[in-house]
């Protein structure tokens, strides 16, 4: 039986920066505000005429020179995104694809907003696992800032954008491979974080309404608490399916959404500062790409190693949620 590894990883993060002081003087809030209820102090915001798949394309093409994998053997892209180029195609893993000078290939993207890295890495895992494929590029990317309301507090203050890829591939050692992966999803929390508008759901008596369409809305005080709560059991239960200790993780990397959050699930899992990795005060919350992100910013500083094990787990519109256990396996 052929198993999952984790290779490589990549990011790409866009160079303007938009701060806290910056916001502040866009909508009723405060620097003071932001850090202490988020962790946030600054997220990154593309340029406008830098798309998703351009971000995902860059992060993908680290992701791609790490692993030692050559291009042309790579089989299948996934891309994660609640930001595509367009709505509703091509998907942004074809235009990714193309930029990467890849025919022939299989590429689709799936919407399961900030937990969407985690759905594509088991998506990855299971056609390797069952043979289908031999090494898959997944990539959380997004541009957030095109369908945040930048007049409404509630949400402007959070997210950012940016992009992370990594590379799995097949392995016939199963030290190296992905143990486990769980993914849950409940819908009858649709309306505590959505783009109401421009899809089939809504209708719509003139094109101008279509112009703010896409803008996210959430409730964020309920969704916080359905977070806390859901990712603290995701995380015991993945452990405990594997008999795995909280104290074996080397690098736990949560969704970056709110310091807050973190906290309270490392907390719940007694994990010790160093175990934790935070991204979350200059990049903010970045969906789907919040997690490769993350585990590009600890490759990028040394502190990720072969053979250390991960504990991803994430959260996010849906609502969907995720979790999973993964050893950094790259290629001798
Ligand atoms: N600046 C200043 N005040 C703000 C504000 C801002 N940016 N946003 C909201 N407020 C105000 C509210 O209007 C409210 O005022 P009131 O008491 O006079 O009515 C007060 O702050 C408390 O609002 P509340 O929404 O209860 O705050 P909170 O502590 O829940 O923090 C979030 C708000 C959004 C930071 C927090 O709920 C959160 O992070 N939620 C989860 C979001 C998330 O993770 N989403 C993505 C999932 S992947």
């Amino acid at each position: 039986m052929a198993y999952a590894a984790f290779r490589s990883i990549g990011a790409y993060i866009p160079s303007k920066i938009l701060s806290n002081e910056e916001l502040s003087k866009m909508v009723d809030t405060s620097d003071e505000w932001i850090t202490k209820r988020t962790g946030i102090k600054e997220r990154h915001i593309a340029a406008s005429d830098e798309f998703t798949s351009d971000m995902g394309a860059k992060a993908a093409k680290l992701a791609l020179q790490r692993s030692g994998i050559d291009k042309s053997k790579i089989d299948m892209i996934i891309c994660a995104t609640i930001s595509p180029d367009y709505f509703c195609m091509p998907s942004t893993a074809t235009i990714i694809s193309t930029k990467l000078g890849l025919k022939n290939i299989t590429a689709f993207d799936i919407s399961a907003a900030c937990t969407g890295f985690v759905y594509i890495l088991s998506i990855a895992k299971a056609f390797i696992e069952a043979g289908m494929k031999k090494n898959v590029l997944i990539i959380g990317a997004e541009k957030l800032s095109a369908i945040t309301d930048y007049s409404d507090r509630g949400t402007c203050i959070l997210f950012g954008d940016g992009a992370g890829a990594a590379v799995i591939s097949a392995t016939d050692n199963k030290e190296e491979a992905i143990i486990d992966i769980h993914t849950g999803a409940d819908g009858s929390f649709a309306d505590l974080l959505m783009t109401p508008n421009g899809g089939s759901g809504s209708a719509h008596d003139s094109l101008e309404q279509e112009a703010s369409s896409c803008f996210m809305q959430m409730k964020g005080n309920e969704t916080f608490k359905i977070a806390v709560k859901t990712l603290t059991k995701d995380v015991i239960e993945i452990l405990s399916d594997n008999n795995i200790q909280s104290s074996d993780i080397k690098h736990f990397v949560p969704h970056q959404a709110n310091l807050r959050i973190i906290k309270a699930v490392g907390d719940a899992l007694k994990l010790k500062d160093e175990q934790i990795v935070l991204t979350v005060e200059k990049y903010g919350n970045t969906s789907g790409a919040s997690i490769p992100m993350a585990i590009n910013d600890i490759y990028e500083s040394g502190k990720l190693h072969a053979g250390e094990l991960m504990l991803l787990d994430a959260f996010g519109g849906g609502l969907t949620w995720g979790s999973a256990l993964v050893p950094f396996s790259p290629l001798k």
